[in-house]
């Protein structure tokens, strides 16, 4: 299998690179920081790369991912959290921040990878159930997400030979919960105190193990409807 993941710096995306890798796949990783010990395993190769700088991403995708016939599987991992903060308190460009990661950094690499000759089997991008119902404080990362899955769905509709979903992959230990864990504000942001509370819990496994339930549960996304929201707690 030859596969495109972004984010394998740390948390979900380094799980997946990681276990797709062991699992026999060639696996294609971008991130701006090195993938660490990732990067010594032969079938996988990194690109250090900042997503939203678009002119770089267009210089050098090509070159990187010029010995892929073909993907079968795209996984539009990289993504931030933003500021938690109520709507009114933050500045309109810290939501532009979030949007340029979360939703058209992945637009630009989609219209790379659609230019390239080989074909796209699959594309997974990963969403979130605060992208369906917000909670106060989540304001950048809820519009973010809900515009990705719409993202999908858009794309969805004009190549439909490549099977697009918006997927959230449940509660994983990452960098972005060890931010969520250090928010202090918690009875400002309800959601904030569940998720502490679910760390170290195995409602909350670390990437590596979650990332064989989560390849899983992106092969099973195949069976749904092209352009759709999924979330591995309901598959
Ligand atoms: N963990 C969860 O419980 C959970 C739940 C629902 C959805 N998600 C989603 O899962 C995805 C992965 O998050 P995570 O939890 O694994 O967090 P994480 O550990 O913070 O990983 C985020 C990854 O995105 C990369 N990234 C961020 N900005 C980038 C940029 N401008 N260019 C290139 N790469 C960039 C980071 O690499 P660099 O910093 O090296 O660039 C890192 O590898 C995100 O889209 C997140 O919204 C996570």
């Amino acid at each position: 299998m030859h596969i495109l993941i972004t984010g394998t710096s740390s948390g979900i995306g380094y799980g997946l690179g990681r276990e797709f890798a062991n699992q026999g796949a060639t696996v294609w990783g971008i991130s701006r920081r090195s993938a660490g010990d990732l990067e010594q395993k032969a079938l996988y190769h990194h690109l250090q790369l900042d997503l939203t700088d678009y002119e770089k991403v267009r210089q050098n995708l090509p070159s990187f991912i010029k010995d892929a016939q073909a993907f079968d599987l795209v996984i539009l991992n990289a993504g931030v959290l933003g500021e938690i903060k109520w709507m009114q308190e933050l500045d309109v460009d810290e939501m532009k921040r979030v949007m340029e990661i979360n939703v058209w950094a992945n637009k630009v690499l989609l219209d790379l990878l659609f230019h390239h000759p080989g074909k796209i089997k699959q594309v997974i991008a990963m969403s979130t159930k605060a992208s369906l119902r917000s909670s106060p404080g989540w304001g950048p990362y809820s519009v973010s997400k809900a515009a990705l899955n719409m993202l999908m769905n858009v794309y969805a509709n004009e190549h439909p030979k490549t099977h697009f979903n918006a997927f959230a992959p449940g509660l994983v230990d990452s960098e972005i919960q060890e931010t969520i864990y250090q928010i202090k504000e918690t009875e400002k942001y309800p959601t904030i105190k569940k998720l502490q509370q679910a760390r170290y819990t195995e409602t909350m496994p670390d990437p590596e193990t979650a990332a064989p339930m989560l390849i899983k549960s992106m092969q099973k996304a195949l069976d749904y409807d092209n352009g759709t929201f999924v979330d591995v707690r309901e598959m």
